[in-house]
């Protein structure tokens, strides 16, 4: 009878709060859910913004029409790839750039512009090989944007190129 009792006035106490925070977790699931929809850039940062601002200036003319002069084969794709993600100094591309490529780098947080997203077809395509190699050997005034020539060479760069224009396919 005893342990009746204790049952009884026990989930007097408990039923109600057991009640109280269910409602509490539908609440705030609802208020997350009208969040995101009214800030959908939260939902954006996953994947990249895309199209973003560009605030890279075009290369010379003499860079513009450069052609990545070495095969698209899996050596180079490869080695692009070691660069791209771990190897290339002073700071690896995928630190800004992210490892998927989308500009969510783990250094990219605050920085203004933000690192281009790669995965971004709508301005990748209209971003000719030699650009690409100009920026990466230069760096962009007025950007994050390191200059790269110090520390890689061409084919390098250009390795970098075949394996970064993977992430737009
Ligand atoms: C410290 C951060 C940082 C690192 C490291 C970095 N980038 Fe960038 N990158 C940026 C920023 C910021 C921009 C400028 C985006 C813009 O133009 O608005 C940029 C732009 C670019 C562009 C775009 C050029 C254009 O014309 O739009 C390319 C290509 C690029 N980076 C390649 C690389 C590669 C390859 C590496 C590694 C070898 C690298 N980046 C490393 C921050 C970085």
């Amino acid at each position: 009878m005893k342990f009746f009792l204790l049952i009884a006035t026990v989930s007097f106490f408990v039923f109600p709060v057991a009640k109280v925070s269910a409602d509490e977790q539908l609440g705030s699931l609802d208020r997350y859910l009208s969040n995101i929809s009214m800030h959908p850039t939260k939902l954006i940062i996953a994947s990249g913004i895309c199209p973003q601002l560009r605030k890279t200036k075009k290369a010379p003319s003499k860079y513009l029409l450069k052609k990545n002069p070495l095969f698209a084969n899996a050596k180079n794709i490869e080695r692009g790839k070691s660069l791209y993600q771990k190897n290339s100094k002073p700071t690896s591309c995928k630190m800004c750039h992210g490892i998927r490529g989308n500009g969510n780098g783990r250094l990219a947080r605050g920085l203004e512009p933000t690192p281009r997203n790669f995965t971004c077809t709508e301005i990748m395509k209209s971003l000719s090989d030699g650009q690409l190699f100009w920026v990466i050997k230069n760096g962009s005034n007025g950007t994050a944007m390191p200059a790269f020539k110090f520390t890689l060479s061409d084919k390098e760069i250009w390795q970098i190129i075949h394996y970064l224009k993977r992430f737009s396919y």
